[in-house]
């Protein structure tokens, strides 16, 4: 049997920060994101299945052979999740990922990568084993599939506000995949994020690595009261629709996550001078104009700068005339409804 899958799904960004890992690809605490819409990975998958094959991948990158570490990567990936798809063992698999965002800018290509793989495996075993699961079992086990390769990707098989990691207030949530938040006020469902790109240079230092140096961080067992105390306080914001309260709890998320860094041993600083200075401009506007903006870092120097839709015409002046002389570029991106497969004619 063989068939040609295609999906598209969408990177996401942290409001509340998933830092420190337990074995097994398991949170050290429960995490919320946003998706978001255009900082998307299409990836194409063409598969043959027949018990007497072998498992083969050609695996290309933007269109082109990838560096044969994106396809040993890809490789390592299937081989950890044969437990859960047999089938893997007898595929021929051809599989093209393209970003529609530069690498290392700010945007978590491994979560849109993985989350778009994971939905392609998903779709591609339901075929197999001819069987249809109802949205709900197949979205959870795209998360479940798209944890094992990057944890973050987990939340990105989801649209809108997205919690990852068990959690007492929430029924159905879990560490082992992802639950959409419902309740959030409608306001926040046009919230903006305009990525300032302050370098696109390789970070330094790897996330897997950033998560091991938790084990031995000294602050560990507090963060995770903080992060369940700041996804408590976060949750009532969203549903409650109180903007300065979400922007408060997202920056102490985002500057909490470097402090983490940097008291880890050996620290680390990804924070450029950039960085610090857009921050502070960020603040100025904010306390200047009575607008409600905010910002939220990765694991990297690049801002993400968070606001109401209301806000837009506001916030491109800021840009131009006080924040771009920082960045490398900007992306213009928004909260998303999720992952789209591609209908093949
Ligand atoms: O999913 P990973 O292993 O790339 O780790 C992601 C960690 C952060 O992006 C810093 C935070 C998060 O929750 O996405």
């Amino acid at each position: 049997m063989n068939g040609l899958i295609e999906w598209v799904c969408p990177s996401n960004i942290a409001l509340v920060k998933y830092w420190g890992k337990r074995p097994g690809q398991l949170p050290a605490n429960p995490s919320l994101s946003i998706t978001l819409s255009e900082s998307v990975t299409r990836l194409k998958m063409e598969y043959e299945y027949n018990p007497v094959n072998n498992f083969s991948l050609e695996f290309h990158f933007n269109n082109k052979p990838s560096p044969p570490e994106f396809g040993q990567k890809v490789a390592d990936y299937l081989s950890k999740i044969k437990s859960v798809l047999p089938e893997i063992d007898h595929l021929k698999l051809k599989i093209n990922s393209s970003n529609t965002f530069p690498h290392s800018a700010g945007i978590a290509s491994s979560a849109s990568s993985f989350g778009a793989l994971a939905l392609a495996l998903s779709s591609m075993s339901e075929e197999i084993r001819g069987v249809k699961q109802s949205k709900e079992d197949f979205l959870k086990k795209a998360s479940f599939l798209a944890r094992i390769g990057s944890g973050s990707a987990c939340r990105s098989v989801y649209g809108g506000f997205v919690l990852w990691g068990s959690y007492e207030g929430i029924s159905g949530s879990s560490d082992e995949a992802a639950f959409p938040v419902s309740g959030v006020n409608p306001q926040f469902h046009s919230m903006r994020d305009s990525i300032l790109v302050v370098s696109s240079e390789p970070k330094s230092i790897s996330s897997s690595r950033g998560h091991q140096l938790m084990n031995e961080n000294v602050f560990a067992p507090q963060r995770r009261i903080q992060a369940l105390n700041n996804l408590q306080k976060m949750l009532s914001a969203l549903g409650e629709g109180n903007l300065n309260e979400f922007i408060s709890i997202m920056e102490n998320e985002a500057l909490t996550l470097h402090s983490l860094m940097m008291t880890s041993s050996p620290g680390f600083i990804l924070m450029k001078p950039a960085t610090l200075e857009i921050i502070s401009r960020i603040r100025n506007f904010r306390s200047r104009e009575g607008i409600p903006a905010g910002f939220t870092l990765d694991a990297g120097p690049n801002v993400h700068l968070i606001f109401h839709s209301s806000a837009e015409d506001a916030i491109r002046k800021l840009i131009e005339t006080e924040l771009s002389e920082y960045c490398e570029k900007v992306i213009y991106d928004r909260i998303g409804k999720g992952p789209e497969r591609e209908e093949q004619s």
